[in-house]
């Protein structure tokens, strides 16, 4: 971590060095605390940062926010703002992620959501490849089933529920594979640890309900609307079933930190060919371009840092 750049923290622009939290603090002691990862974007030709999609980012976080019983005194615009002032004060001119976390900040013990202060915090940091085998995973599917929306709120981004993510990361890094592929209790492909799952069959994407306790991923929306607009794809979003993933024609992760992930393997078994498919190939591409504000159509999307 890059301890010469800044945060934002209770109230100001700091250096991420005096962003600190007590070992006392609620949010760390129970992992009350909901968070967004999102990224800006270097655009070398404009020599522009662009935030992607940061109205859709903070909204979800202000959603995750209202679950937790939580409040901070600032909208989704408002915290663009504190974005933008942040991003500018490290004068980036290159890819950055960006971790915004909204947190019960009191001291002492004692589990509850309600009758506690909620801060929130602003980190940057320059953006390194989330997933090192990004065109072609190999992906376990865990052992480790997917939290249940009425145990801990899957749709939101929740702290504490990563624990369950970071156990499917874990065993499946351990096992030399690149991802996990995690389940519902009731046996359906729900997501990957950090990730949606999309598959390919017959020319058709399929992608898991809201309702498989699946976050509500931006990236997963921004593809959906990709192949439908752009690639005349049809896009359905329904239960799939474990085995399907294994005789899919392609298969592949989205998320603001890994963007699309080809998977190529799942267990051992190559998935069609064991290359990357051409759909995938495609919504890579154009991801890119919209990504970095280089497709006007999308340009609604991208908010400059300026
Ligand atoms: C559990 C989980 N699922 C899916 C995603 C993908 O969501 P998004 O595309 O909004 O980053 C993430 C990453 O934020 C995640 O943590």
């Amino acid at each position: 971590m890059d301890l010469t750049k800044h945060a934002f923290f209770e109230g100001k622009v700091v250096p991420l060095s005096e962003a600190r939290i007590s070992v006392a603090t609620h949010g760390f002691l129970y992992g009350t605390a909901v968070f967004s990862g999102m990224r800006a974007y270097w655009n070398e030709e404009r020599k522009g940062l662009f935030l992607y999609r940061p109205y859709d980012h903070f909204h979800r976080l202000l959603d995750s926010g209202r679950m937790m019983a939580m409040e901070i005194p600032y909208d989704e615009e408002g915290l663009i703002q504190i974005a933008i002032d942040l991003l500018k004060t490290d004068n980036y001119r290159q890819d950055v992620y960006l971790r915004p976390t909204i947190y019960k900040a009191d001291m002492g013990i004692g589990v509850r959501l309600h009758d506690l202060k909620d801060e929130l915090t602003i980190f940057t940091a320059p953006y390194e490849p989330y997933v090192k085998n990004d065109s072609g995973a190999h992906v376990t599917i865990s052992s480790w089933r997917r939290v249940d929306d009425n145990a801990i709120p899957a749709r939101g981004k929740v702290a504490g529920a990563y624990v369950n993510s970071a156990l499917a990361k874990t065993d499946a890094n351990r096992s030399g594979f690149d991802e996990a592929l995690v389940l519902t209790s009731d046996g359906h492909v729900s997501e990957g640890s950090a990730m949606n799952v999309f598959m390919v069959r017959n020319g058709v994407l399929y992608t898991p309900p809201m309702t498989d306790n699946i976050l509500e991923g931006i990236t997963r929306r921004s593809v959906m609307e990709v192949a439908q607009n752009d690639f005349g794809l049809e896009v359905v979003e329904r239960s799939i079933d474990r085995t399907e993933i294994l005789v899919a024609d392609e298969v592949f992760l989205t998320g603001s930190a890994a963007q699309i992930v080809a998977v190529t393997k799942v267990d051992h078994r190559p998935i069609a060919s064991g290359t990357m498919g051409s759909i995938t190939a495609k919504l890579r591409s154009a991801y890119e371009d919209i990504v970095r504000a280089r497709n006007p159509k999308y340009a609604s999307w991208n908010v400059e840092v300026k």
